[in-house]
Formats: structure tokens, sequence, C-alpha cells
């Protein structure tokens, strides 16, 4: 079949849904590609480029729509080509089937098919298809270098000739796909990062990334949670809390990103005009769900604008168009994992299977039927997991009495064992032979640096801990070897076999050790 990908109309959109990479791809599924003149070009990929990897360049978006049976595009299509569809063929392209009901039905009278990129269901098995994870990836990222663009000083703390100057402060609320792109730029920056979400589960994630979790006091933590890593909307009780702790946090915070979203509503507003007013001049808020209204109060879409108090909102709606060569080669890989799912037998032919959730979620327009939405997916790849326990803040006071407590329990533990070792070393002076005394205090020092060492060494580190002193005890191989000449039979097939059982401890202990301390090398 031929895959066509006309140049993006909207004004602004620089993105394009074929790269010469996915059309190479997309040879081995069987099909060929024609692309408009100039589609790359604001993306970085020239007419020769295409034609180099084997697409057909034609001169206007109108021969590409009659060339092609799947049509492929990044933006939902405009009423002039909608009107290019026809019987038959298929449109691949973001959509808003929920947004943009006439057009679908429009689409679907024509006879198209209209697989609805943002309407990839979120499980696992379709993750590489999964567009708009991929672009709030890219926002999330594109975020933080706009904060940083905005933001008069460092992110990360340093200590200079001229002067101390302390890490910026960012808070990036909701923390889903594009809020851990930008905790994962912003603390890699060098950044004090917090964030917050109503999702409990993704706790450990945001902590896992090396950013502090903003905890809220509240009975029902499980509030915003809904199924397959969407949030669902919060209480009023729990919205006034989150506003509270944001209110506690305002004055401090340099930075703001806020990418909170409910799929179908509008923006929950979050940062309300209070909060800006409680801003620091120079601080930086930059609002990723303006198109949908925005979480902040005075944010303007596609703008950025200065407050009276010198807090920059930027409220642009096209991140990923802003990165348009990385966009669009990770916007033409979901394309083509989604036209790999449609041609099963990577011979060319479009099966539009039905029955398979993946196409069925996102096909919003089939066989001149409108079938938006669909039925919800069978599984629910990101389960909303129980919050795990907080622990509770203690007091300067508790934690005094609780570091004297377990100070005392140490001090009990280490003299029982001082009595028992001396009890044990008393007994045997008395009966034992006076050259078993000597073993015994080396063997009883030992054993005592051993755990010392043992205990006080990070967890992280007790493997090649402990291969290097398997290869170090192995010094008893020296013991084997002066034993080895001695006459008596017995003796020298024990020496012979604890040179062997040294040799393999040596050179085992080593080569882990070795492999090891590789895992802690940079590449
Ligand atoms: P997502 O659904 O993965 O993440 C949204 C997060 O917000 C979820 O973790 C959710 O639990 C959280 N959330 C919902 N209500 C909240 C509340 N009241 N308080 C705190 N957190 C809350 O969405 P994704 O893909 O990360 O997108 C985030 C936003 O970025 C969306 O609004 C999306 O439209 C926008 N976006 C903007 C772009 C731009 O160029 N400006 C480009 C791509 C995405």
């Amino acid at each position: 079949m031929k895959i066509g990908a006309p140049r993006e109309i909207f004004e602004g959109e620089n993105r394009v849904a074929m790269t010469p990479d996915s059309v190479q791809a997309l040879a081995k599924l069987g099909h060929g590609c024609v692309i408009e003149s100039g589609a790359g070009a604001k993306a970085g990929f020239s007419d020769a480029a295409y034609a180099a990897a084997g697409a057909e360049v034609l001169p206007d978006a109108k021969a590409v729509f009659a060339a092609a049976d799947v049509v492929v595009k990044v933006r939902g299509p405009e009423a002039a080509e909608a009107a290019l569809l026809k019987q038959g063929q298929t449109l691949i392209s973001f959509f808003w089937p929920a947004q943009n009901e006439a057009l679908l039905k429009q689409v679907a009278d024509q006879g198209a098919t209209v697989v609805a990129m943002d309407m990839v269901p979120r499980i696992s098995r379709a993750q590489k298809m999964d567009a708009l994870s991929s672009m709030a990836n890219i926002a999330g990222y594109r975020a933080v270098i706009e904060a940083g663009n905005n933001f008069g000083r460092f992110f990360t703390g340093q200590v200079t000739a001229a002067g101390k100057v302390p890490p910026a402060k960012v808070l990036i609320v909701g923390a889903g796909v594009a809020g851990l792109a930008a905790i994962g730029t912003s603390v890699s920056l060098g950044a004090i990062v917090h964030a917050f979400d109503v999702r409990p589960e993704v706790a450990e994630q945001i902590e896992s990334m090396g950013a502090n979790f903003v905890f809220l006091e509240f009975e029902q933590t499980q509030d915003g949670a809904a199924t397959g890593g969407y949030a669902a909307p919060s209480s009023p009780e729990f919205r006034e809390k989150q506003l509270a702790k944001f209110r506690e946090l305002a004055p401090e915070m340099d930075i703001v990103i806020t990418t909170a979203l409910i799929p179908g509503r509008p923006a929950p507003k979050l940062w309300t005009e209070d909060m800006v007013k409680m801003m620091k001049p120079g601080s930086v808020i930059v609002d990723l769900a303006a198109e949908r209204g925005g979480n902040c109060d005075l944010t303007v879409p596609d703008q950025k604008i200065v407050t009276e108090n010198g807090v920059t909102i930027v409220g642009y709606t096209d991140f990923p168009s802003r990165m348009a060569a990385q966009a669009s080669t990770l916007y033409a890989t979901n394309i083509r994992h989604m036209l790999t799912d449609l041609t099963p037998a990577k011979d060319g032919v479009i099966n539009h299977n039905m029955e398979d959730d993946v196409i069925r979620g996102a096909t919003v327009a089939h066989q001149g039927a409108v079938t938006y939405p669909p039925p919800p997916p069978k599984i629910a790849a990101i389960a909303a997991a129980k919050p795990k326990e907080k622990a509770k803040e203690l007091t300067p006071e508790e934690k005094r009495a609780a570091e004297t407590a377990a100070f005392k329990k140490q001090t009990r533990d280490q003299v029982a064992m001082l009595v028992v070792g001396g009890g044990l070393i008393l007994a045997a002076g008395l009966y034992a032979p006076a050259s078993f005394m000597s073993h015994f205090i080396v063997f009883v020092l030992s054993v005592y640096v051993g755990v010392q060492v043992i205990w006080n060494v990070s967890h992280s580190l007790h493997t090649p801990l402990m291969a290097v002193t398997n290869a170090i005890s192995s010094i008893i191989i020296l013991g084997a070897l002066m034993q080895i000449g001695s006459g008596n039979w017995l003796v020298v097939i024990l020496a012979a076999l604890s040179v062997f059982m040294a040799g393999i401890n040596i050179f085992g202990g080593f080569m882990v050790t070795r492999r090891m301390l590789a895992m802690f090398q940079k590449s």
C-alpha cells in the first residue's frame, strides 16, 4: 500500500509525520511512501533525503491524498484536507474526536477510516504507539529549557570566587509523562525539585528521580487516582488542602511548571492569582496545560507575559513543534509502530482488526460509521497502586529520644557480646591447650572486625566487598603451598585440594569484583 504524508498546514506547525528513517522502516512492511515536497523542511528533513530513503516526492498535498491509501499527519485535518479524504482511505493523525464531532462525522460519511493517535489506549503493549506520551516527554523537557531561558539565575548551586549561588527551587505540579520529564531535566540541571500529584502511586517515581514528593496530609489519599495512568477530579476538600500547600510553597519557589491534566476536562486551576503575587520577582511559571485553559489563573495561551510583580508566565502550546526534528522522529516512529500492527503479515496489506484493543481504541471512524467512543480497554496497564505509608515526621525532641534509645540498645548488645566472648575465652584458657588460645583469639578478633566492616559498608557495596575479601582470604594458599611438599600423602592430597580451591577463590573473587566495579563506572 502507499503511505502518504502531506505538509502540515496549521500555522506554526514544524513537525512532519514521516521521516527518511520511517520511510525505510515502512518499506520493510511492504509499503511504498509518497511525501509532499517540502513537508519535512522545517524539521530538517530535505526532499533529497526522503528520495534517497525510497519515498516518491510529490508536488502538492492533492497529489499525496490522491496517491495514498493511508495518509499520515501530525495535526488533525483542516476542512480543506478533510475534503480530500476518499472512500476506503485511512487517515492516521491526532484528531481529538470529542472536540471535533462534526469533522469526524463528515469524514466518516465520506467513507474514510480515522485512526486518532490521541486515542491510543495507555496500556503497556501500546506504549510504542503512544504519541501523546512522546510529545509530552518533549514538552516536559522543553518547559524546563524555556523556564531556564527566562530565569535570570543558574539552576545549580555554585560556590565561586565571586560568591555563593543558591540552587534554583523548582515545583512541578502533575507528575505524568510531561511532569516526570520536567523533573528529570530540572534535577539533572542541579535544581532542588519538589513535585506534587494527586495520584499517590507516583510518589515513588518522583522520589526515585531525585525530587521531593510534596506530601499532603489527607485521609482520602486515593482521591485523584483513576485507571490507565490518568487522574480523576479531586474533591473540593482535597483541592483546598492542595491550594493551601501551594500557598505555603509559592514564596519559596523560583520556577513552577504545571502539567496537571484530567482527560476530557478543562485544566484544573491550581496556581491562583494570589500565589503568583506571592512569588519573588524573576520567578518563572511554565503552564503546559495552557491549551486546555491553563493550570494558572493568569496564563495566556500561546503567549509569554510578565506580571506586575515580575513573574514570567509562559503559556506556549507548541513545545513539541519547537523541537521539530526530535518530535518528528518520535512521532514518525509511533506512526510506524501503528502501521506495523495494522500490517501483521508485513506484506504491505492493511488488516484493520477491530478485535485488537489498541487498534479498536484508536479507531474513531471506520467503514462509514463513527466508532468513537471506544469500549473501555480490557487491561489497565498502570493500575492505581496503594500509597506507601509515609513515615511520620518526628519533632527534634522525638528524634533525640529515638537516637538515645538506639545508642543505649547498641551499648547493651556490645556489653553482652563482650561478656559472652570473655566467658568463652576464660573457659578455653582453663581447658584448651596453650597453642589453641592464640588461634582462638585471632579467630574472635577476625569475626569482630569482619562484622564491624560488613555492617558499616553500604548495602550496594556488599557484593564487591565480599568478592574482594574472598580473594584476600585465599592467603591460605600460602599455607597449602608450604604443606604440599610434606612426605605424608594425606597432607599432600589435602594441600593440593586447598591450592585448587583457593585458586578458584582468588580468580573468581577478583573477576566478580572487576565486574561489579565496572557497573559503577560511567561508560
Ligand atoms: P498525564 O495525564 O500523563 O499527566 C497529567 C498529570 O497531572 C497526571 O499525573 C495527573 O495525576 C496529574 N493531575 C491531575 N489533576 C491534578 C491536580 N489537581 N493536581 C496535581 N496533579 C494533577 O499528561 P501528560 O501527557 O503529562 O501531559 C501534561 C499536560 O501537558 C497536558 O495538559 C497536555 O495537554 C500538556 N502538553 C502540552 C504541550 C505544550 O506544548 N504546551 C505538549 C504536550 C502536552
